[in-house]
């Protein structure tokens, strides 16, 4: 190689290695530190084995974005991550002595910092909302197809509550469940994260809405636009007009009850429900009615919900037009994310819990 050929190729080497430069810092934010805050439970307990530590920022894989999380939503899953019960969970890839990732949390809403190599849909500065991974923390990975853009008008605090539940209520009524308007529909569950959904997205779609929850969140049921409130304590939901769908989230009732208070060609859902013990939990309940729904002139099912953003898509749109309003009960600060955790096991929430984090939202 002459002189002159070794100097373009010099010069050749030093433009590739500046555009590349330019390419990753356009990828990734140039403030983003190596260490953050997390809320870490090392082991499966009660929220007492949780601790917020100093961690490194995970690294976002090639269809991943890392985001700098403004709040978090608190739900059932987590619980069930936290706790490692029922047994089932760590069966299903979770960790089986202890969580394989320790960082808790789900849901999230925050400001995309870093992309990864395959991402298009997003660019380093947008506001976004989804479905992360270890989202109790300063800044989260979460894969590109559970996040959507947030609108202006949604503020974090109320993004961090729709993918999970906001999602999961979605699918549960319209794509499980078919509801149709001037259908008579019960909602067990209808004062937690997911049925606050479900009673407003029912009610808003024209159906008529009896939902069950304790005594004192009968008011709150109300508020979210249910025509008839009962007492899981001591009213009995087969003593109404039978239903033509049945959105199980929080019950504990037998499957054969549930029937009986179907219309003969009624659906029944069951989302969850927190009974049946350490090994199943409310799995075999789901199990039982899928094995029977053949055998009868109801349809019985259930379902896991899809995690990707499209399945929110009618969701988004109804929250930010106003008509749906994301259910925010209390925020919490990191270090108190053990106290969200421990109100959401008791019941003292109307709706949802979100960890706010480093005065974002
Ligand atoms: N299939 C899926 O993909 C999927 C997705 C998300 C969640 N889930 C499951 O859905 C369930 C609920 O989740 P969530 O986040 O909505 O929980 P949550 O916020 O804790 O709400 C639980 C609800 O159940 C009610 N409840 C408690 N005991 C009841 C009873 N005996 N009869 C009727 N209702 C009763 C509670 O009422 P009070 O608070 O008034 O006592 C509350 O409304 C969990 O089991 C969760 O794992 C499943």
């Amino acid at each position: 190689m002459n002189t002159a050929t070794t100097a373009i190729a010099a010069t050749s080497a030093a433009t590739i290695a500046a555009t590349s430069a330019a390419t990753a810092d356009a990828r990734r934010e140039a403030d983003v530190p190596e260490q953050m805050q997390a809320v870490v439970g090392e082991q499966y307990g009660t929220a007492d084995v949780l601790e917020v530590r100093t961690v490194e920022v995970p690294t976002p894989a090639a269809d991943e974005v890392l985001v700098r999380v403004a709040a978090a939503g608190v739900d059932r899953g987590v619980w069930h991550l936290m706790t490692g019960l029922p047994y089932a969970v760590r069966l299903a890839g979770y960790g089986i002595r202890r969580p394989k990732q320790p960082i808790l949390g789900l849901d999230l809403a925050g400001t995309v910092v870093a992309t990864g190599a395959d991402v298009t849909d997003f660019t380093v500065g947008d506001e976004v909302y989804g479905i992360g991974n270890g989202t109790f923390a300063d800044y989260a990975v979460a894969k590109a197809t559970k996040l959507a853009h947030r609108p202006d008008h949604i503020t974090a605090e109320q993004a961090a509550t729709l993918a999970i539940s906001g999602g999961t209520a979605t699918q549960a009524l319209f794509d499980i469940g078919a509801a149709e308007a001037g259908q008579r529909v019960l909602v067990l569950g209808a004062s937690g994260g997911v049925g606050s959904f479900v009673v407003q997205l029912a009610h808003a779609h024209g159906l008529h809405v009896t939902g069950v929850a304790s005594a004192a969140k009968a008011d709150y049921v109300t508020e979210l636009g249910a025509d008839v409130v009962l007492d899981y304590r001591t009213d009995d939901f087969t003593d109404e007009q039978p239903f033509d769908l049945i959105i199980d989230i929080g019950g504990r009732n037998r499957v054969s009850k549930l029937r009986s208070a179907l219309t003969r060609t009624g659906t029944l859902v069951i989302v969850g429900g927190e009974d049946g013990g350490k090994v199943t939990g409310g799995t075999g309940r789901q199990l039982r009615a899928m094995l029977r729904s053949p055998f009868v002139s109801q349809r019985m099912t259930t379902f896991v919900s899809d995690e990707t953003a499209a399945k929110r898509t009618a969701l988004h749109e109804l929250v930010a037009d106003g008509r749906i309003t994301a259910p925010v009960d209390r925020t919490y600060p990191l270090d108190r994310a053990a106290d969200a955790l421990h109100d959401l096991e008791v019941g003292n929430l109307r709706g949802k819990a979100v960890i706010t984090i480093g005065g974002r939202s």
